[in-house]
């Protein structure tokens, strides 16, 4: 692992951003009884793509180098619950729904989608960011 690794770190962090955002933007149309299935098919590409590329250039790496007390094995737990949520999410959307009532049903739904994401975020930036570059830097 070498310190020019360092501009992955920036690049999720952006990626985390953006992630949320779109998170922000699912609750926004559900308040305001909008087709989700635009934005949701956008956040779905966009957290699986983000997840592979985390477990491929950052998780392994780190993983290798921690060895069997390290973070990882449940860090890649918590990408499959969110993949998991994701699937519940995406398989009660319904193009053009307009009930009050599928909204009621998709709400308690997003709201344990964006619980998982948010607690995974904080932890990836608190916790395995820092590690990751206090590897890197060469100070551990
Ligand atoms: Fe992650
Ligand atoms: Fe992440």
């Amino acid at each position: 692992m070498r310190p020019r690794s360092l501009g992955v770190i920036q690049a999720l962090t952006e990626e985390h951003h953006d992630i949320l955002r779109q998170l922000t933007r699912l609750f926004i149309e559900v308040e305001s009884r909008k087709d989700t299935v635009e934005t949701f098919a956008r956040l779905r590409l966009e957290l699986n793509r983000h997840f592979r590329e985390e477990e491929t250039i950052l998780y392994r790496p780190l993983g290798a180098h921690l060895g069997k007390d390290s973070p990882i094995a449940e860090m890649i737990r918590e990408h499959r619950s969110i993949q998991s949520a994701l699937a519940r999410v995406g398989a009660s959307l319904k193009p053009h729904a307009r009930r009050r009532t599928y909204f009621d049903d998709l709400r308690p739904m997003l709201d344990s989608l964006d619980k998982l994401v948010h607690a995974h975020v904080n932890k990836e930036e608190r916790v395995l960011f820092w590690l990751a570059v206090t590897l890197w830097q060469g100070r551990m």
